[in-house]
């Protein structure tokens, strides 16, 4: 383990021998004492790098650090920084490094920002690992393991519960990176229900919600059978729009009555805190708040990862590769062939005269797309801009049926094959059709399992490709129509990937 940037990292197993190392450092941790056989080099370096404010996950990172006898760099509050000269994160990221960090724990509004500090490192030749202190709304995956281990040992067991989320299910980066530890408990032990409580405007984004039991609502009443309820505050400043966050802010209130009328007698409350109104000052002092407790387990938490990221630090990373689609050759014979049934069959003809020789035609896409991958093609795949080898014919009406469909021919030029991924994404029906030193080759693309990068822009402002010249877009593409965000791990299907 050499980088720590999101749960979908980790396998089960893997978070449970965290969990049982953390453990073990626990009384180092509660008595503020070095466990002397651990200790490192006393020049090892911890730098933390908090562009977002922090109290308790900079406070604990620095303890956990300087009980391993750790040194620590800290630089916190952008404002603090040449971010606010505007010097890019890369730099920043750079300058820390050649400062000498060993491992570089991250707290960045921008989504995807710890990744793209691992790659920077890593093409810059700095053994440094990186840790993700939270990245915008995007995940905080320490936070999660911590919260992990504080359940363990309040409730005595990790499955057989029912779960509570109450508060901003939307933006808050604990949740999504708890719903990925929940999402590995449910796979391995199945008898774990969830119960999430917004407003409309603050819910769960579908596609967190795979692989869980999950019922929804926006009423307190919905948390009534939870053995734990994991609230956490609206945050605030991940709204674009004020009205929107009026109409969400103060809705959810755990309070003296809800303790009393609508929760479990023994109910377990946690937060990752900072709290704001949504567990009412009235509460602070109940034995069932356990948030003041949960915080406790941040340090041996993060003592385990920093013992673990240092020694790792020289391995490779996990950095993301382009991979192109396999292209799957349905049809493949001599190209006269081809030419004179399609003659005889008075089909095709207009497509392939202007190509007999060398060409490709890509058929099949949807009416009106033409122009749309006429414009991918020539932004990248090499074709001139009056070379005036691209014909897009809309509403040719098919022999077979009455739908309507878009064809470019390119006379005497072939796309890259880097571009078979992205077009099938947007034209699932598409087939290219290459005629090239006498052959025909019709060709269909398989897109799930590809990968691509600086084609699409992401539809997110706060994902890093935004916000960072050196971070180019990147997406996972997959043949249900959807694309996933290499840096921000956010969906979009066709339309918002071209809205763009
Ligand atoms: C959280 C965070 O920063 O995401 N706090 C924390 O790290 N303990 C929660 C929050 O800010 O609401």
């Amino acid at each position: 383990m050499r980088d720590i940037i999101s749960i979908s990292q980790f396998t089960l197993e893997e978070i449970l021998e965290i969990l049982e190392a953390a453990q073990k450092v626990m009384p180092y941790a509660e008595n503020q004492i070095h466990p002397k056989d651990l200790e490192f080099s006393n020049l090892a370096k911890v730098t933390l790098f908090f562009a977002e404010p922090s109290t308790r996950t900079l406070g604990s990172y620095k303890e956990a650090a300087e009980i391993y006898g750790f040194r620590t760099q800290e630089i916190s509050g952008q404002e603090a920084t040449s971010l606010m000269k505007k010097e890019s994160f890369a730099d920043t990221i750079r300058t820390l490094a050649s400062q000498g960090a060993n491992i570089l724990v991250i707290r960045s509004k921008y989504e995807g920002a710890a990744q793209f500090a691992v790659e920077i490192l890593y093409q810059g030749g700095w053994a440094v690992s990186v840790h993700n202190a939270g990245d915008g709304a995007h995940q905080h995956p320490t936070q999660a393991l911590l919260n992990l281990l504080a359940l363990k040992s309040r409730l005595g067991r990790i499955s057989g519960f029912t779960l509570g989320l109450i508060g901003d299910l939307k933006y808050s980066r604990t949740i999504h990176s708890d719903l990925e530890v929940l999402r590995l408990l449910t796979r391995q032990y199945g008898n774990i229900k969830i119960r999430a409580v917004s407003t409309p405007e603050t819910k769960l984004d579908s596609y967190l919600k795979e692989g869980l039991e999950i019922e929804e609502g926006d009423f307190l009443e919905l948390l009534s059978d939870c053995d734990v309820v994991m609230v956490t505050r609206i945050q605030e400043e991940r709204f674009l729009d004020p009205q929107e966050l009026q109409r969400v802010r103060g809705r959810f209130v755990i309070n003296r009555e809800v303790l009393e009328n609508i929760l479990r007698p023994n109910v377990i409350i946690m937060h990752p805190l900072p709290r704001n109104y949504e567990i009412a000052p009235e509460i602070s002092s109940d034995p069932r708040i356990f948030a003041w407790e949960q915080m406790k387990f941040g340090v041996p938490l993060r003592m385990i990862l920093l013992r673990e990221s240092y020694c790792h630090r020289k391995d490779k990373p996990i950095i993301f590769e382009e991979k192109m689609a396999t292209p799957q050759i349905i049809i493949e014979e001599p190209a006269e062939e081809r030419l004179k049934r399609n003659k005889e069959k008075g089909k095709h003809e207009r497509y392939f005269r202007p190509i007999r020789d060398n060409g490709m035609i890509i058929d099949h896409l949807p009416l009106g797309m033409g122009d749309t991958i006429k414009r991918l093609i020539k932004q990248h795949g090499g074709l001139k801009k009056k070379n005036g080898c691209i014909h897009t014919l809309e509403g040719v009406k098919r022999l077979s049926s009455d739908a309507l469909k878009d064809v470019i021919v390119l006379e005497g030029h072939f796309i890259p094959e880097k571009l078979y991924a992205p077009i099938a994404f947007l034209a699932p029906k598409v087939t290219f059709n290459l005629i090239q030193d006498g052959q025909f080759k019709k060709i269909k693309v398989k897109v799930t399992g590809s990968s691509i990068s600086g084609i699409f822009k992401c539809p997110n402002s706060f994902c890093i490709s935004n916000n960072d010249p050196e971070a180019i877009s990147r997406f996972y593409l997959y043949d249900e129509g959807f694309a996933i965000c290499g840096f921000c791990h956010r969906r979009f299907n066709h339309k918002e990937l071209l809205s763009n």
